[in-house]
């Protein structure tokens, strides 16, 4: 695949700072309270692992694992969840994080299957919105950057299964 680039859009400085202010901010929201974090897998293992210790405090970490894209550059639209929390929410503060919101469609999904069991609150941060993708009318209370309808991979994000690794967010361009 000779002809794939990648062009830095988010460079890694830059992801660090921001994730230090979401911390930060989130922290100052909830206060001293516990805070069931859900990352959501595989594409937020990186970003969880560096907000989770820029939140501080009483933080609990738990994953579920989604599949909505099938190692293409669009989503299917069909959510499935693959893996699924190992403990109970009921009566927690918990804070959903995901890489990206693009349709909305996934998180959507998520909202409506862990509302259901009952948490004390449920809110949502995400590394990258791409709003003018949106399908749903789902919104994440915490947003680290608004990024144009492009194709990113790095910082935990795929093109099937390459890329996580990037310490930075690029654009893909087949
Ligand atoms: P949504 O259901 O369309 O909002 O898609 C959410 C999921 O699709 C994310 O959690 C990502 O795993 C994946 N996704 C959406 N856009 C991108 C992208 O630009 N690069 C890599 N993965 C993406």
């Amino acid at each position: 695949m000779a002809s794939e680039t990648l062009r830095v859009l988010i460079p890694e400085d830059r992801l660090q700072a921001r994730i230090r202010e979401l911390g930060r901010q989130i922290r100052q929201d909830y206060g001293d309270a516990p805070i069931t974090c859900i990352g959501v897998l595989k594409g937020s293992f990186i970003f969880m692992a560096d907000l989770v210790r820029a939140i501080g405090g009483d933080i609990r970490c738990e994953f579920l694992g989604v599949s909505s894209y099938h190692g293409g550059t669009r989503s299917t639209g069909v959510v499935r969840i693959t893996e699924d929390l190992n403990n109970p929410i009921e009566g927690q503060h918990c804070l959903i994080i995901e890489d990206i919101v693009d349709t909305g469609l996934t998180l959507d999904y998520l909202l409506r299957t862990l509302e259901v069991r009952g948490p004390s609150s449920i809110k949502v941060c995400a590394l990258l919105d791409k709003a003018p993708r949106r399908e749903v009318d789902v919104k994440a209370d915490y947003v680290g950057f608004s990024i144009p309808d492009e194709f990113v991979v790095g910082f935990g994000l795929d093109l099937g299964e390459r890329f996580r690794n990037l310490p930075h967010v690029a654009v893909y361009t087949p």
